[in-house]
């Protein structure tokens, strides 16, 4: 093992987290992949009251009345109504924004995931370019003091895909969940004034897509409400049972698990067209068929392509015109290096024919003197975890091990070391 770290003695592991809306992603490095992939969202419910209350609470102290929770993580957590279940995203704009949350899934992380105490681990996590720094340095504070890790690093998501796809220099293009990025990346670092944002990702879509099935009167009730369903013809009525609550779950579950529903949906269903939306050629291409929880099920045929349209028509924010934006911003001299080093990540680039429709849409933006090449891996789990696998990679390279931020780093000069050594 070239990248292991000793500490008395004995050969201990990297762990390595990517943070993300739609999911965190964990896992040790030199591993291929995350060991599990856990929703980035935590259900919470009040307690369950006790039978017996062991003293009355003491009337002039009312912490002691407030009502404690139950917090739930993980698919098969989250998936199953719970009384009064809300469901709590930690994250916001790319960044972690609950912390109290965020300590929830870490536990969960350690104690289910690793199965391993904090203390034996350094920690890689990965941000997003426009992380701010009083919460990496909160999230500095939090790994070293509570969850006593002998090293910590964080590195910018988008360099940490490059990486993983072989580069040090690129442009990299990372659709996810909640927003689309073009952030260049230069001998491994961000460039982090020319990075260019726009809202539009898979979450879009689901929104979108979600619209679209309701207007078509298509039932959403998600396969952890259904008991039974039966076979019927496509597009007849659907005919299923409920399973039966004694409770109604809460918006937040519903609106959740029908996310799920159409999520489903959309990685089936949906594809870009490779030019320009057009409703007669869109119209001559093979339908989708596509069965629903309730055991509806038709033909999808052109707004499967109207539907992922909205990505790219955009004038000012579709993925290609964000690319050659961001490029433009950068120095002239490095343009080129850029343009011939388009790493393409994130879960929504796995959308049907997104990286052909992204390549011609930014080949027809590129200046003539220049060679556009895309670099998008094959893999499903290479493209979805490209800042995990490059953080992986990263961790457990020999002349990184001396980079890390040490507990002794830490406690010698404060958390501000974070902000040095990790730019
Ligand atoms: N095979 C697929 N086809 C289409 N979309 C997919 C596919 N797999 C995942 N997605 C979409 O990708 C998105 C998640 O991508 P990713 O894991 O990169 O997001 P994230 O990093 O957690 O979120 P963000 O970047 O917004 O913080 C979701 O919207 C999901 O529906
Ligand atoms: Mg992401």
């Amino acid at each position: 093992m070239s990248g292991g770290m000793l500490y008395g003695g004995d050969e201990i592991g990297a762990l390595v987290f990517d943070p993300g809306h739609h999911s965190l992603r964990v896992g040790y490095a030199q591993e291929d992949t995350p060991k599990a992939e856990i929703p980035a969202i935590v259900g919470v419910a009040p307690e369950e009251p006790k039978l017996e209350p062991e003293a009355k609470p003491d009337e002039s102290n009312v912490s002691s009345n407030a009502p404690s929770h139950k917090y739930y993580i993980d698919t098969t957590y989250l998936y199953t109504p719970r009384p009064n279940m809300e469901i709590h995203s930690y994250m916001k704009d790319g960044m972690i924004e609950d912390w109290d949350l965020f300590e929830k899934i870490m536990d969960y992380s350690y104690s289910k995931v690793i199965q391993s105490e904090s203390q034996y681990h350094p920690v890689l996590f990965s941000e997003s370019p426009w992380n701010q720094r009083h919460r990496r340095e909160k999230l500095t504070e939090i790994m070293f003091e509570k969850y006593k890790v002998p090293a910590f690093f964080l590195v910018k998501n988008a360099a940490l895909a490059a990486f993983a796809n072989g580069r040090a220099t690129a442009l990299v293009i990372d659709s996810g969940a909640t927003h689309t990025t073009a952030v260049p990346v230069l001998d491994g670092y961000v460039i982090t004034n020319a990075v260019v944002k726009s809202p539009l990702g898979g979450e879009l879509l689901v929104h979108r897509a979600r619209e679209m099935l309701e207007n078509m009167g298509i039932d959403l009730t998600p396969t952890s409400l259904i008991a039974s369903k039966e076979v019927i013809r496509e597009k007849d009525k659907p005919k299923f049972t409920m399973k039966k609550l004694q409770f109604q779950p809460t918006n937040s579950w519903m609106t959740y698990m029908i996310k799920r529903t159409v999520q489903d949906f959309q990685q089936t269903v949906l594809q870009v067209s490779e030019n320009p939306y057009d409703e007669r050629a869109a119209s001559n291409i093979p339908a989708v068929h596509y069965e629903f929880p309730t055991g509806y099920h038709q033909d999808f045929g052109p707004e499967r392509f109207k539907l992922a349209e909205g990505l790219f028509d955009h004038a000012m924010l579709g993925a290609g015109y964000i690319a050659a934006t961001s490029a433009g911003m950068c120095d002239v001299d490095i343009r080129p290096a850029l343009y011939s080093s388009v790493v393409l990540t994130g879960g929504n680039s796995l959308l049907q024919g997104f990286s052909d429709r992204l390549s011609r849409d930014l080949s027809s933006r590129t200046p003539g003197s220049m060679r556009l090449k895309m670099i998008a891996a094959n893999g499903t789990v290479e493209r979805r975890f490209g800042a995990w696998v490059g953080g992986s990679i990263l961790a457990s390279i020999g002349t990184f091990q001396q980079m890390w931020v040490s507990m002794q780093e830490y406690q010698e000069v404060g958390k501000a070391q974070i902000d040095r050594k990790c730019p």
